[in-house]
């Protein structure tokens, strides 16, 4: 009896390897030569935006501590939702990676009733890139000096004036969407790939106002090609001086943050996402990298902030928040 089980065990064993040197000895190995070529990471908004500034400055990094190239490849559409949703089906093998955001990952359920992919469930997050403060800013000629001054007249003129987006969903919509709720006001929206081309219809005063990430809007505003009203935060920006906070320009009750960070399809390997995330805590410890995002106005977390978990915890308390606010701004 025991010698015939055990050349049935050994018979079984030798299949299952055989099926395992199909699968699973491929995928352990797999997931050590890893990366064994060019990664694509998927940005779901035009070049030039934020999203796209930041993913392109950590990428160059961790390419270098992953041995092979990041490739970012701009998906726009749908407020991001289109890039994202690309990337929730993609082979969970490494090779594709999204930079997502407070947008794709936290307000996109709430105004996407058949949005084809679960934030907190069709992801592997690998970890926060940056966090974004969100700015008021304007067209060069408009007609307010400060913030009172804005507030005042888009109250009094809200079907005069126009405020640029990234498509519903986005970051720069969802954070409008929460101000001109506010404000009672409901300005005619005008809708782009991304915040990148939609700054520079604001600096040639195609556009009026938008909300928009501080990685984008720092060297228009030193420039003085805009006009910055506020930042969203208790504190003012170490990049922006001179621009005060809502809190001190008149608006304490409009507070908000964005943040971008990477996500791999569900199912990519642990220690695929362990070698990510290790070249996104090295990226965001590097003295230029850290200086880039710094200097744009970015916030870099702290190491546990980092973590895959951390990231995970976020993007569910932020479907949470950003669900009622939006659903209630969208019902007034
Ligand atoms: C972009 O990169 O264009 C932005 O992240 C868009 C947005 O969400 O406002």
């Amino acid at each position: 009896m025991h010698k015939t089980l055990s050349r049935r065990l050994m018979a079984g064993l030798a299949a299952a390897m055989a099926v395992g040197a199909g699968l699973g000895l491929s995928l352990g190995s797999a997931a050590a030569a890893y990366p064994e070529r060019p990664i694509t990471m998927i940005v779901p908004f035009a070049a030039g935006g934020p999203t796209d500034v930041i993913a392109r400055i950590v990428a160059e990094n961790m390419s270098k501590t992953l041995g092979q190239q990041i490739i970012v490849e701009n998906v726009a559409g749908a407020g991001g939702t289109t890039g994202s949703t690309r990337a929730a089906q993609a082979a969970p093998d490494g090779y594709t990676l999204v930079m997502g955001h407070m947008g794709t990952h936290g307000a996109a359920p709430a105004l996407y009733p058949n949005l084809k992919y679960d934030p907190a469930k069709d992801f592997a997050p690998v970890g926060l890139a940056a966090g974004t403060p969100i700015l008021i800013v304007a067209k060069k000629d408009f007609p307010a000096k400060d913030l009172k001054e804005f507030v005042a007249y888009v109250k009094a003129n809200a079907d005069k004036v126009n405020q640029a987006h990234a498509g519903v969903g986005s970051v720069s919509h969802s954070t409008c969407t929460l101000l001109d709720a506010q404000l009672g006001i409901k300005p005619t929206l005008v809708p782009y790939g991304g915040t990148g081309p939609a700054l520079n219809d604001l600096v040639s005063g195609q556009v009026d106002f938008m909300c928009d990430q501080i990685v984008n809007l720092v060297p228009q505003i030193q420039a003085g090609t805009i006009k910055a009203y506020a930042v969203a935060t208790p504190e003012r920006s170490p990049s922006l001086p001179n621009v005060p906070t809502t809190k001190e320009a008149g608006l304490p009750d409009y507070q908000v943050s964005a943040w971008n960070a990477i996500f791999a399809p569900k199912g990519t390997p642990q220690d695929i996402i362990a070698k990510l995330n290790n070249a996104l805590v090295v990226a965001l410890d590097d003295e230029s990298t850290r200086k880039r995002l710094l200097d744009l106005g970015g916030v870099i977390a702290d190491k546990p902030g980092r973590s895959p978990q951390a990231l995970n915890d976020l993007v569910v308390s932020e479907v949470a928040r950003w669900t009622p606010v939006l659903k209630g701004a969208n019902s007034k």
